[in-house]
């Protein structure tokens, strides 16, 4: 069973889609064991309250330091039972030690097509932008592990869309944002799947 804790710090419209698959019976090898934001506003906190899932703001401006508030995050998933992380629209970074205790456990949703239109700096409508100002014809949704460097592990799946005449970077992220919504449950249950499987060899 993958139980997952989602790190979100904006609308949660990705955590939303991955919920409402679990809650339809489409993943029946994962549950959300906790939402975390930095953002104590968060549109993410607000729909896990209303599904009655545990949701815990922790920003590392509540820490004196890194280390504090790596240990607290760390502490909090344990005590959840969270053996997976999924960054859904998750704006900072995640501490080095929270991405060696999850190592091969932590995947993100990326609005492009990676290992283009990525990297530091890389977030929100400044994706968009950047693809726009290139030229290029497809942009998509990528989901991806993640490791200590930003938007660099392996793709779990992608997704393209069409960039269209017209767009601006608000009407392509929208067309992206629908494209996330469809692979990133789909990826969760890819990787819970294979987990089961795993499991049932070694049983
Ligand atoms: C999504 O488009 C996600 O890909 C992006 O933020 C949005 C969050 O929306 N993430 C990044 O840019 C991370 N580099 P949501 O809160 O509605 O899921």
């Amino acid at each position: 069973m993958l139980s997952i804790a989602v790190f979100g710090s904006g609308a949660g419209s990705n955590f939303m889609a991955i919920l409402t698959a679990i809650q339809q019976g489409n993943l029946p090898a994962a549950r959300i064991s906790l939402v975390l934001s930095n953002n104590s506003g968060a549109g993410i906190l607000g729909i896990a309250r209303a599904n009655g899932l545990p949701a815990i703001h922790l920003s590392r401006k509540q820490f004196p330091d890194e280390r504090s508030f790596a240990d607290t995050v760390l502490s909090t998933l344990r005590d959840h039972g969270a053996n997976f992380i999924a960054l859904a629209g998750y704006m900072k970074q995640v501490p080095p030690e929270v991405v060696a205790a999850y190592r091969k456990r932590i995947v993100n949703i990326h609005p492009a097509l990676l290992p283009r239109f990525g990297g530091a700096g890389m977030y929100g409508l400044r994706v968009h932008e950047a693809v726009l100002a290139s030229g290029e014809t497809t942009s998509g949704a990528t989901v991806h592990y993640v490791d200590e460097e930003y938007d660099n592990g392996p793709v779990v799946l992608q997704q393209t869309v069409p960039v269209l005449p017209g767009d601006t970077p608000a009407s392509l992220a929208a067309r992206v944002l629908a494209a996330e919504h469809q692979i990133y449950p789909a990826a969760i249950g890819r990787i819970a799947q294979s987990e089961r499987a795993a499991e049932h060899h070694h049983n």
